[in-house]
C-alpha cells in the first residue's frame, strides 16, 4: 500500500529540477559554449524527471533513449542489467546527460558509465532525481542529485512497483499489503 502522506511532494521534486536544471546550464555553458547537450533519458523510471528536466535547461539539446532493467518485477535489483532497448543515435564526440531516476545498488549506473564511455561522447554527466546511499553494492555516484532518501521502496513520478503507480506527481513510500 501506499504511504498516505508524500515522502516528495510534486511542488518539492519541481523546486529541485529546476535547481538541477539551472545547475545543468551553467555548467554546460562552461564546459561546451553554445554546442547542444544529448540528453539520454533511462526508460521507463526516469521518463517523467527527464520531460521536466529538458524543458527547464537553457540550452540547445537533442534525445534519445535507452531501456535497461535491473528489477524486473521484483523490489530490489538483481545486479543483473539487461539493455532492453538501444539508443538510436551515436554519442560519439557529443557531450551526453544521462538522466536517471534513482541509483539504488549502483549496477546501472556502473553498466551504462562504462556502456557509453567505450562509444567515446565528448564529454558524460549524470544527473539522477534520486538515491539512495545506504544501498549501494558499488562505487558510483551522479554528478548532480535530486534528493537522497532513505532505503524506502518508492513510487511516483515515473517510479513503479510492477509497473503500477508511475503516473503518480508525487513520490510515495509503498509496502506490501500483508507487511
Ligand atoms: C531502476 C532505476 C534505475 C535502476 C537503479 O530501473 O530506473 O535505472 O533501477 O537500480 P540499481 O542502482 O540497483 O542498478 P528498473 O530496472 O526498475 O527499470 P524501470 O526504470 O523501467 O523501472
Amino acid at each position: 500500500m501506499l504511504s498516505a502522506d508524500p515522502l516528495l511532494t510534486a511542488e518539492q521534486i519541481a523546486q529541485r529540477v529546476e535547481e538541477l536544471a539551472a545547475r545543468i546550464t551553467a555548467d554546460s555553458r562552461r564546459l561546451a559554449p553554445g554546442e547542444p547537450i544529448h540528453a539520454i533519458c533511462t526508460l521507463n523510471g526516469a521518463v517523467l524527471f527527464f520531460a521536466d528536466l529538458i524543458r527547464a535547461l537553457d540550452l540547445p539539446v537533442t534525445i534519445d533513449f535507452v531501456t535497461l532493467s535491473s528489477y524486473g518485477a521484483a523490489t530490489s535489483s538483481s545486479g543483473q542489467v539487461r539493455t532492453l532497448r538501444e539508443l538510436t543515435h551515436p554519442i560519439a564526440q557529443r557531450h551526453v546527460l544521462v538522466v536517471e531516476d534513482i541509483v539504488d545498488t549502483g549496477h546501472t549506473l556502473v553498466r551504462l558509465r562504462e556502456t557509453l564511455s567505450a562509444q567515446q561522447p565528448r564529454s558524460l554527466r549524470v544527473v539522477s532525481l534520486l538515491s539512495k546511499p545506504s544501498r549501494r553494492e558499488v562505487a558510483v555516484d551522479p554528478d548532480y542529485l535530486g534528493f537522497s532518501i532513505e532505503d524506502h521502496f518508492v513510487v511516483g513520478y515515473g517510479l513503479d512497483v510492477d509497473q503500477r503507480f508511475r503516473n503518480l506527481p508525487d513520490i510515495r513510500v509503498w509496502s506490501p499489503d500483508h507487511a
